[in-house]
């Protein structure tokens, strides 16, 4: 047992999932996550929706977080939120109900960076990543490769210039009439089908950096041409197209993970984020960690997809490291590392 006592409660709020965390000791307890599901017919997160739905789920999700933990607000050493990046308005909600909370138990409060969190998920459950080692964070925000030395040091080395890999699965899905978030309709449809059927480019940029809107508009383009031929085009080749395009969003994604393992010489390579859950992605990371002598770690799914565990268990550190947050913090929608 470690000779301290941190019982930490942490709140997720930065999209669309609302989600409360307890942590003691630096282990994870639960993860009681609120999907919100009034975004599907809209075809994407609408802000505003997604701060009302947090106002809405934010007690119960606490409730039932500390419930289930068995431990009373009493006993809390500190209380921890998401800042940023995020929605500002839905950031808004758990950081104000954070700061109220702390204030009203008169306990210290620590804020948490959604992007390091996703990485520190890597140490919620075994096998732990050593440092220093390589994650690749890929998710409907963000596209990062981030070269991660302790557990508060990390350097992002390489990141998208403009949409976000689940980003690229989502629009790209939406052209094909998919429902949202259509990264996980894709995938389905790409096991079934060709991925060398329709080759499309992949953007080519310089360093370790991804582009994933020119894929987009050549996807676009390409779908706009065979349907002036074929009106039946999307619906005799849903598998194939379905295929071609993880294929080729994949094989990005995986040859600057190559190249940054190169340059850094590190063969420890963790990937986190919603995108992690990708089949091609994990089928496409054993054959390469096979030949490139890697070592692959992805947590459990549900510490994958946003979710207040990563937030307790970054805030755990955060802790250790006496790193604790004034009541005058605010949220940072645009929060660097
Ligand atoms: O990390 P996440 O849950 O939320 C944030 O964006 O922060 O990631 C959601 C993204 C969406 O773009 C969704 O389409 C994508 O992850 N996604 C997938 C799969 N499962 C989720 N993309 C491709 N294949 C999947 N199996
Ligand atoms: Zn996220």
């Amino acid at each position: 047992m470690p000779n301290y006592d941190i019982k930490i409660l942490a709140l997720e709020s930065s999209c669309d999932e609302t989600s409360a965390a307890v942590v003691d000791n630096g282990k994870v307890l639960n993860n009681i996550i609120a999907t919100q599901s009034v975004h599907i017919k809209y075809g994407g997160v609408v802000p505003e929706l997604a701060s009302r739905a947090h106002q809405q789920n934010i007690v119960p999700v606490v409730d039932e977080a500390l419930k289930n933990s068995g431990i009373d607000k009493s006993e809390l050493s500190a209380i921890a939120f998401t800042r940023g990046p995020g929605l500002l308005g839905a950031l808004l909600v758990g950081t104000s109900f954070a700061k109220s909370m702390a204030l009203g138990l008169n306990i210290p409060l620590i804020e948490v960076n959604h992007m390091q969190a996703h990485i520190l998920a890597h140490f919620i459950d075994d096998p732990k990543p050593n440092f220093p080692f390589l994650c690749l964070t890929v998710s409907g925000g963000h596209t990062q490769i981030v070269l991660v030395k302790d557990y508060l040091d990390m350097e992002i080395v390489g990141e998208t210039r403009d949409d976000a890999v689940g980003e690229a699965f989502d629009k790209s899905a939406k052209m094909l009439g998919l429902s949202y978030p259509g990264g996980p309709l894709i995938d389905k449809y790409a096991q079934l089908g060709n991925p060398d059927r329709f080759p499309f480019p992949p953007t080519e940029m310089p360093g370790l950096d991804y582009s994933f809107s020119g894929i987009k508009t050549g996807i676009l383009y390409f779908l706009r041409d065979e349907l002036k031929k074929n009106d039946k085009f999307i619906d005799e080749n849903l598998n194939d197209i379905c295929a071609s395009i993880q294929k080729t969003l994949v094989d990005m994604l995986l040859q600057k993970l190559k190249k940054a393992a190169k340059q850094f010489k590190i063969n420890q390579i963790a990937v986190a984020g919603g995108v992690s859950a990708n089949s091609g992605l994990r089928n496409g990371l054993q054959t390469m960690a096979e030949k490139e002598r890697w070592q692959v770690f992805i947590p459990a799914f549900e510490y994958c997809t946003d979710n207040a565990g990563m937030i307790a268990m970054a805030a755990h550190f955060k802790y250790l490291a006496d790193d604790f947050s004034s009541q005058e913090v605010s949220a940072l929608p645009r929060m660097k590392f």
